[in-house]
């Protein structure tokens, strides 16, 4: 583990200079059954990025086997139930390697077979991340999809990576409310013929309805599976999950990650940027991890689930909700279990300040040692606040600046070892070469520019495609700069060659830390039937960092425009999921578009942020008055 900022200096030089030699280091670290014979081939041309050649390994061994036993009794994770009246649980890692291995040999008795695809539709229980793992043990794919989705994203993803089974609950805790997850599945399944078998775990009591044949209850088959599995041989390069995420056009695009480098990676960063192993032993024993997100995203799969796990560290599994039963509910978790390092969302930050300190001063934090921040800058407000109130300025936030795409942290500071800056991400990661381009695709050189933000080099858990259409992967992230991973973030360099990312230079918005296409949301819009045409822009929102802004077009109908908003709204919900509702729609007539019919987003963009004074050259559209009408019917 890098120790102090001179080691980083040293170990980023060495990364860059021998990438090889330095990824061969790390990987030793870990228990293989075959080392790999090439550490790296690679090109960003077609793309081709492969590492670890011929190694072979369970990525399961590493976050499990290897830690037993002299960490059986230690726990894996605390689970917090979404209830304050609930009893929380304990997983110890020997508890995780009886209830991944039984539910792994449960798929394996239901025909799931190496390279299978498995969906996991599940709430923040335990079972989810053994699901998980009982996946990654026999070798089948998972593809886990966050359970806020709505039946027809479910079903997409389903269908797109065809499926054998799906892993479910009966129902979900989300604060108030108690959502019919069973149920969502069952709609979902209406036009998925991939699926053959829906395990659901009993949770909620909800009542469900099985269809027989193919639904089995989790509880009444796991219990009778044997709980020793041999763990799948595989190789480096064979896929541990896909797991879907919307980018700039049309539907979502399930990011393929195999199962060699994103083991090394996320292990390696999860201890570097953390620093969970400093300390003395019995300040080491004490630490206690808690990352907020939620496993349908790539912040609780690699910070969640594989992270930590094959870093042998303890952590905390949330169900709830920063909010309830009120908006100490964080900090009392923090409290209660001495939470030690904590990962969290900009936006759960400011909607908790905005709540205010009567909410925080009931708690005894003193247990925090290093705070987190991802999912979208961060503003210094917000930082500040956080430093202040909850950190009490003696934990150092470390900002993580990664994506789905890039499996693990690419920029941030390393806890209380490199230097940290308000809303800056800092640097790059060892092994991570960032650069600068212009529109053009020139490297702009030198500190205190700006730019758009690539990466020249490949790192071990990098995107290896897109899955069932390898060209979308190498048009979305390869073809902008030929030869470059272009990131869709804008980014600034400082003076002292700190990293500040901007926000998204794409047509892809940030809605509370959540990635939401425009595109997707257009076209969600545009399935009402009154509706003709519709643009959706971001704009700045207090709490949530992006609002989504619609401008929608319906033809001079009977039905008042509040109704059909509220149609609209809904109409969104249905087909994707809370998640992308529009936060204002606008009615318009037309909309701003060149000659050759594409819409100028840039004015759309500018009215939403409420910036009309200079919306640039418009002459150029076919017609300039649609820009008048919008600006005076701004909301
Ligand atoms: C996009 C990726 C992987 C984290 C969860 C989101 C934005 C993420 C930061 C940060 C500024 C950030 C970027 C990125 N983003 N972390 N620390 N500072 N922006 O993963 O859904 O794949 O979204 O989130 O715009 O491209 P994601």
């Amino acid at each position: 583990m890098i120790a102090t900022f001179d080691e980083y200096k040293k170990e980023y030089q060495k990364s860059i200079e021998n990438p090889e030699v330095f990824w061969d280091g790390v990987a030793n670290e870990f228990s293989w059954k075959q080392k790999w014979t090439k550490t790296l081939e690679w090109n960003f041309e077609e793309p081709k990025v492969k590492w670890f050649i011929d190694g072979k390994f369970n990525i399961t061994e590493n976050a499990i086997d290897r830690h037993l036993p002299a960490k059986a009794n230690k726990t894996a994770f605390i689970w917090e139930p979404n209830s304050v009246d609930a009893e929380h649980r304990i997983i110890t890692y020997q508890n995780l390697y009886d209830e991944v291995c039984k539910l792994a040999n449960t798929l394996k008795s239901l025909g799931i077979k190496k390279g299978d695809r498995v969906c996991i539709y599940m709430p923040m229980i335990p079972e989810a991340v053994f699901a998980m793992l009982a996946c990654a043990r026999i070798g089948a794919v998972h593809s886990v999809v966050f359970a806020g989705f709505s039946a027809s994203a479910l079903s997409g993803r389903i269908q797109d990576s065809d499926c054998k089974i799906v892993l479910t609950t009966d129902g979900a805790y989300r604060g108030v409310k108690d959502i019919p997850i069973k149920a969502v599945v069952d709609e979902a399944l209406e036009v998925c013929l991939s699926v053959k078998n829906v395990l659901v775990y009993k949770h909620t009591n909800t009542p469900i309805t099985l269809q027989d044949g193919r639904d089995l209850i989790w509880q009444d088959v796991v219990s009778k599976a044997a709980n020793t599995c041999e763990p799948e041989l595989m190789d480096s390069e064979d896929v541990l999950f896909i797991l879907y995420t919307s980018g700039s056009t049309g539907k979502p695009k399930g990011v393929v990650h195999t199962c060699g480098g994103y083991m090394v990676y996320t292990c390696y960063t999860f201890q570097n940027v953390f620093q969970m192993d400093s300390g003395t032993e019995v300040e080491r024993s004490r630490n206690l991890f808690w990352c907020t997100a939620d496993v349908g995203w790539i912040t609780g799969h690699s910070y969640i689930a594989y992270g930590p796990l094959l870093a042998g560290v303890s952590a905390v599994l949330f169900e709830g909700v920063p909010t309830f039963p009120d908006a100490g509910r964080f900090w009392k978790v923090i409290d209660k279990h001495k939470v030690t390092h904590f990962y969290t969302a900009p936006t759960a930050i400011r909607a908790l300040e905005a709540a205010g300190l009567d909410f925080v001063k009931p708690y005894n934090l003193d247990s925090l040692k290093v705070l987190g921040s991802v999912g979208e800058p961060i503003n210094e407000e917000a930082w500040h606040w956080y430093n202040k109130n909850i950190g009490k300025e003696k934990c150092p936030i470390v900002d993580t600046w990664w994506q789905t795409e890039t499996g693990g942290i690419l920029i941030s500071s390393l806890a209380g070892v490199t230097p940290s800056k308000p809303s800056f991400a800092t640097l790059p990661m060892p092994g991570i070469q960032p650069l600068l381009v212009d529109e053009k695709g020139n490297e702009i050189l030198g500190n205190n520019v700006e730019g758009n933000l690539c990466i020249k080099f490949p790192w071990p858990s990098m995107i290896r495609t897109t899955y069932g259409d390898h060209d979308r992967c190498k048009k979305e992230y390869f073809s902008t700069y030929p030869g470059l991973y272009f990131t869709g973030d804008g980014c600034r360099r400082d003076e002292n060659g700190f990293y500040r990312i901007t926000g998204r230079v794409d047509d892809v918005m940030n809605i509370s830390g959540h990635r939401i296409g425009t595109a997707e949301v257009e076209s969600a819009i545009n399935a009402h039937a009154d509706v003709v045409e519709s643009a959706v822009v971001g704009y700045p929102h207090d709490i949530k960092g992006q609002g989504i802004y619609a401008y929608v077009i319906v033809p001079s109908t009977t039905k008042d425009h509040e109704t059909l908003k509220k149609e609209i709204i809904a109409e969104v919900n249905k087909i994707i999921g809370p998640i992308a509702k529009p936060d204002k729609i606008q009615i318009v007539s037309g909309l701003p578009k060149t000659r050759s019919g594409k819409i100028m987003r840039r004015i759309l963009r500018k009215v939403a942020e409420g910036d009309v004074s200079n919306l640039g050259d418009t002459s150029t559209l076919l017609d300039p008055t649609v820009v008048d009408e919008i600006v005076k019917g701004k909301l």
